[in-house]
């Protein structure tokens, strides 16, 4: 029999209540966080589309892992368990665990010494870029041109433009390019997978010009997942087979964990460079703690381990990439203007096209997700001039917690954004009214003008 509705692969054991609030609660929540979602109470918020990072609902056999965890402080067949799993499926030689994606973003720019480096990428994330010029490099973004068209609907939005990274090493001299970088899926760039070919094409240039390409591997899985649907001559292989082939064109990569390793804390920076991964290890002695354990606990890289398995699994990354799918087929039937196609962990609302009355410096990305708030108590992600200086988007992401809400959680929420689409035009822009000198999007404070 040929179902149409793709299911939720699991049955829930456990649950966690969510609080029910008045819109009048919520206009006085907002005005007290500065109208910054961010700055909200999680409890105070019905459905939480934040982010997917560390948001995700653990299964049976991870909660078991968490009582094998071993915790001795070096040597815990927790780190071996942990090391082998991501051997098995990157292939790279040296894996350091540390606590978060963006830790080993840190050890990895901090090695390449005091002179100013140029690092491309698809498109950085906004910590990546932020720990790239932290170490004063320069971090650019090379996405290909499809990427720019909201509305365009091109299979792999997510790759690399490979000519203008050839430019870009001409240009810059391959000697000041420490290592090039590719995101997948290409999280500001609305979440697009990148294509293997496209990987190979850039992998090919790396190799011409003798630089490294490191993965930022966050959500590896629906990237293979989508290669497999999408991508011509894959159908037949496992996803997991297809993430071995990635890792094999780079190396080395950082991840975080809690993505697709299924877990609330947690990364990795994974490399085959000895003598960067004894710098890298030093550093990681310093800051996050000894080399197998990494800033985690035994348990935690026990669930790690478990998740990474977890996460190959593909009724699990059909249901997944199906429920983003599903909830943007609803919103565009209904004429919300999102970013197409969907990607694989969040619905991205194009803010621009949503709120034309709005202009750009008066943030309509931040004007619509304070307003889908206020309507049901939803919480999504400004990616557009808030956390960004010239973005090429205003959009507003909503990401999906793994594993935590079901299909009529996401009917509750298309609902709701249909409400504010069709009163959008009450809707007015935001003034800045605090800001700190980096990643300014956490703590910004507004007012509605
Ligand atoms: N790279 C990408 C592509 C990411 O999406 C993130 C985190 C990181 C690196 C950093 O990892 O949070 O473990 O330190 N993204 C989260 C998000 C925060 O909401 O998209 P981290």
């Amino acid at each position: 029999m040929n179902t149409k509705t793709i299911i939720e692969p699991f049955r829930i054991k456990m649950t966690e209540p969510i609080k029910m609030t008045t819109r009048k609660e919520r206009e006085a929540f907002l005005s007290e966080a500065g109208y910054n979602p961010f700055l909200l109470k999680s409890e105070n918020v019905l459905i939480d589309l934040l982010t997917d990072s560390g948001t995700g609902a653990m299964s049976a056999a991870q909660w078991a892992g968490i009582m094998l965890g071993d915790e001795s402080y070096a040597g815990s067949p927790s780190f071996y368990h942990f090391k082998e799993t991501v051997q098995d499926l990157t292939g790279f030689k040296n894996i350091i665990p540390t606590h978060q994606g963006r830790a080993a973003e840190k050890i990895l720019f901090s090695i390449f010494g005091e002179k100013k480096k140029f690092i491309p990428s698809n498109a950085h994330f906004d910590t990546t870029r932020a720990n790239i010029e932290f170490a004063k490099h320069e971090a650019t973004d090379l996405p290909c041109k499809e990427a720019k068209d909201t509305s365009l609907e091109a299979p792999f939005k997510g790759n690399m433009d490979v000519s203008a990274l050839e430019n870009f090493i001409k240009e810059k001299g391959r000697e000041n390019i420490p290592l090039v970088m590719l995101t997948i899926t290409n999280n500001t760039g609305g979440g697009q997978p990148v294509s293997l070919e496209n990987i190979k094409q850039v992998s090919a240039i790396c190799k011409k010009n003798n630089i490294p390409l490191f993965l930022d591997a966050c959500r590896f899985a629906e990237n293979a997942y989508f290669i497999k649907l999408k991508e011509k001559g894959q159908q037949e292989r496992s996803v997991k087979e297809i993430s071995q082939e990635i890792f094999s064109l780079a190396d080395g990569a950082t991840m975080s964990g809690k993505k697709d390793g299924l877990v609330n804390m947690g990364g990795f920076l994974a490399l085959n460079n000895d003598s960067w991964a004894e710098q890298a290890r030093n550093l990681l002695i310093l800051t996050e703690g000894f080399p197998t354990y990494g800033g985690l606990s035994g348990r935690d890289l026990e669930a790690y381990a478990i998740g990474l398995k977890e996460v190959v699994n593909e009724d699990y990354l059909k249901y997944r990439i199906r429920s983003v799918q599903y909830t943007g087929e609803k919103l565009t039937a209904a004429g919300v203007p999102i970013m197409l196609p969907t990607g694989g962990h969040a619905v991205y609302l194009d803010a621009l096209k949503f709120l034309p009355h709005i202009k750009r410096h008066e943030f309509p990305g931040q004007a619509l997700s304070c307003q889908i708030y206020i309507q049901g108590g939803i919480r999504g992600c400004e990616i557009g001039s808030v956390m960004f200086n010239n973005p090429i988007n205003e959009l507003v992401r909503l990401a999906l917690p793994r594993r935590v809400y079901t299909q009529s959680h996401m009917d509750y929420v298309v609902e709701v954004i249909i409400e504010v689409f069709k009163n959008k035009n009450k809707i007015s822009g935001y003034k800045m009214t605090y800001q700190a000198p980096t990643l300014r999007h956490f703590t910004a404070q507004f007012k509605p003008l």
